[in-house]
C-alpha cells in the first residue's frame, strides 16, 4: 500500500485549514481509508495553567477519533499569536524542520495518507536567521508534498487564489487542488461564478465544497461527514489526485 502526504495550506489565515484537515480527516476514515491529521507548527495556543493546548489539534480530535496525543499531532505548540518564526523567537525556540519531517515520516509510515496543517497562509516564515529565512515552502519541498488550497467562494477570492497557487508555481510545489470552505446555502451568482473562475484561471481542479455550517460547529462537521453521500468516491478521487501528482513530480 501506497503511503501519501498532503500539505493544507489556505488563502490566508482563518479561511477554513483546520475545519477543512478535520473534515478530510473524519471522511477518509469513514471510507475506510486510514487518514491522520498533523499540525507541526501551532501558534496562538491556548494557555490552561502549565499546558499549552493547539487548538487546531483539539478541533480534529473533536471532531475525528484519533488514537493520538496533542504532543504526537502538533511538534512545536506556541503561545503567541503571532507568525511562526516570531512565535518560537519569543519563546525562546528555534523551529527544526527535522524534527518536523522525523514526526511526520512517523506518522506517514503508519498511516496511509497524512494531512499536514500548515500555520496561515503559503509566504508565512518559520524561522529567521540573519542571513536567511526558512519559509513554509522550504518545509514542503522537505516533506515533498503536493498542497491542497483552501480557499473560500466570496469577494477577492480570485485574486487571493490566484496568487497563492501563482507562488506555489514559482516554487515548485505542486498544487493538487483546491477546496472551497464556506459556501452558503444559497450562494450568490458571485458565489458560485467565484469558483468556476479559479478552477478555471488556476487549471487546478475543485476537489471539494464545503458548506457553511450551523453552529455549534463540531456536531454540524460530524453530521455533515456522517451523511456525506459519497465518502468512499470522493475520498478515492481526492487520493488518486496525490497519487497522480505524485507521479508527476
Ligand atoms: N465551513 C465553515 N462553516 C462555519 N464556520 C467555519 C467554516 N470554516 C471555518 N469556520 C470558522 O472560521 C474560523 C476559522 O476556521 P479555521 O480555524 O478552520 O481556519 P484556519 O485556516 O485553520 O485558521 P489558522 O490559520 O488559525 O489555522 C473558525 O472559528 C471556524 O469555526
Ligand atoms: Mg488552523
Amino acid at each position: 500500500m501506497e503511503h501519501l502526504g498532503v500539505f493544507i495550506t489556505g488563502t490566508g489565515t482563518g479561511v477554513g485549514k483546520t475545519l477543512v484537515t478535520a473534515y478530510l480527516a473524519a471522511l477518509f476514515r469513514r471510507a475506510g481509508i486510514d487518514a491522520v491529521p498533523y499540525k507541526p507548527i501551532q501558534s496562538g495556543s491556548i494557555r490552561r495553567g502549565e499546558e499549552l493546548v493547539a487548538e487546531d489539534v483539539a478541533f480534529y480530535r473533536d471532531v475525528a477519533r484519533l488514537p493520538y496525543d496533542q504532543g504526537d499531532l502538533c511538534t512545536y505548540c506556541l503561545e503567541a499569536a503571532v507568525s511562526p518564526h516570531l512565535a518560537a523567537q519569543q519563546a525562546g525556540q528555534t523551529i527544526e524542520p527535522q524534527r518536523i519531517a522525523e514526526q511526520y515520516r512517523r506518522l506517514k509510515a503508519k498511516h496511509q495518507l497524512v494531512l499536514v496543517e500548515g500555520a496561515g497562509g503559503l509566504a508565512v516564515p518559520l524561522a529567521a536567521k540573519p542571513s536567511f529565512v526558512y519559509m513554509t515552502m522550504h518545509l514542503i519541498h522537505l516533506l515533498q508534498v503536493p498542497i491542497i488550497l483552501v480557499t473560500q467562494p466570496g469577494l477577492g477570492t480570485i485574486n487571493h487564489t490566484l496568487l497563492t497557487v501563482s507562488y506555489a508555481r514559482t516554487h515548485h510545489i505542486p498544487v493538487a487542488g483546491l477546496i472551497v470552505n464556506g459556501m452558503p446555502a444559497k450562494p450568490t451568482c458571485m458565489e458560485t461564478d467565484n469558483v468556476k473562475m479559479i478552477e478555471k484561471l488556476t487549471q487546478v481542479p475543485v476537489l471539494g465544497i464545503l458548506p457553511k455550517f450551523e453552529q455549534p460547529l463540531i456536531p454540524s462537521v460530524k453530521q455533515a461527514v456522517l451523511h456525506a453521500a459519497e465518502p468512499r468516491t470522493d475520498a478515492e478521487k481526492i487520493l488518486r489526485r496525490l497519487k497522480e501528482m505524485g507521479e508527476q513530480s
